[in-house]
């Protein structure tokens, strides 16, 4: 419960948000799980009231209008948002939660309170994901700060390895720099498979960079006119009169 970004109403995440520790939705990690990465994957579409519905992950959902807007166009889709900031979590479930107590839509959105980089390598199992949303992105300018970048080669990594052949990684940012920064990475990431050796078969014959191919950002279903996505950085930004910049990484 926290009355904070609620305007000193009472913000509740029950039936929305996915619980974490013993007993809840999402388990403490098992021990040796530094040597066996795939020890703490769990069942995500298990989340959901049709687990056999497709599975789209927001990472950073600030204030949860991109999961609103799109969950009540695709109800025949599974979107699970992750946000770290506690406030900006409760206040999505929130919202998500009184969308579906007076409208009985949303039922397939579903937020997680955690960081969702350690999320994507410890918990997300190979090929579940159809859609990785990923839009305006904190930038953290300062150069001694860029290693917190959501948009980093592991991060490329783990989106390949959760994406299902086709799914595609959705990015969108209004940041000029970090999006050279992001081009750079994406052109690594956007070469064909190449393996770190050249003997198939041996333990050293994996993927290293490659894997995606790049395609022009084409506007979400939801969003209104003149919009790209229509997230709440974007209205911001939009009257700032800022330029967006935006790709799809397609997993081939
Ligand atoms: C600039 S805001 C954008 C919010 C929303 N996507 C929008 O466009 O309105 C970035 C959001 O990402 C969240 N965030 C940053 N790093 C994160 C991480 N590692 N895991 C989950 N959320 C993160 C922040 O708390 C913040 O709410």
């Amino acid at each position: 419960m926290s009355f904070g970004l609620g305007r000193g109403r009472e913000l509740d995440d029950s039936g929305v948000g996915v619980r974490i520790g013993p007993g809840g939705d999402l388990p403490p990690l098992p021990d040796g799980v530094a040597g066996d990465p795939r020890a703490g994957h769990v069942d995500l579409r298990a989340w959901f009231p049709h687990p056999e519905h497709p599975l789209e992950i927001e990472i950073g959902s600030g204030k949860g209008t991109f999961l609103v807007q799109q969950g009540a166009l695709r109800p025949e889709t599974n979107y699970l948002g992750i946000e770290y900031a506690r406030e900006f979590y409760l206040y999505a479930a929130d919202r998500i939660r009184r969308r579906v107590e007076a409208a009985g839509d949303l039922t397939n959105v579903r937020m997680l309170n955690t960081d969702a980089f350690e999320f994507l390598c410890w918990r997300v199992p190979d090929a579940c994901a159809r859609v990785i949303h990923l839009y305006f992105a904190d930038p953290w300018p300062k150069t001694r700060h860029h290693k917190r970048r959501m948009v980093r080669d592991e991060f490329l990594r783990q989106c390949r390895r959760v994406l299902e052949p086709g799914g595609e990684l959705r990015i969108v940012t209004d940041h000029a720099e970090y999006w050279a920064w992001m081009e750079e990475h994406f052109a690594r990431w956007c070469l064909p498979l190449v393996a770190r050796h050249s003997v198939p078969g041996s333990e050293e014959h994996r993927p290293t960079t490659g894997g995606f191919v790049r395609l022009p950002f084409d506007r979400a279903e939801s969003a209104g006119q003149d919009e790209v996505v229509g997230t709440n950085f974007e209205r911001k930004y939009k009257r700032e009169g800022r330029p967006f910049y935006g790709a799809i990484l397609k997993r081939i």
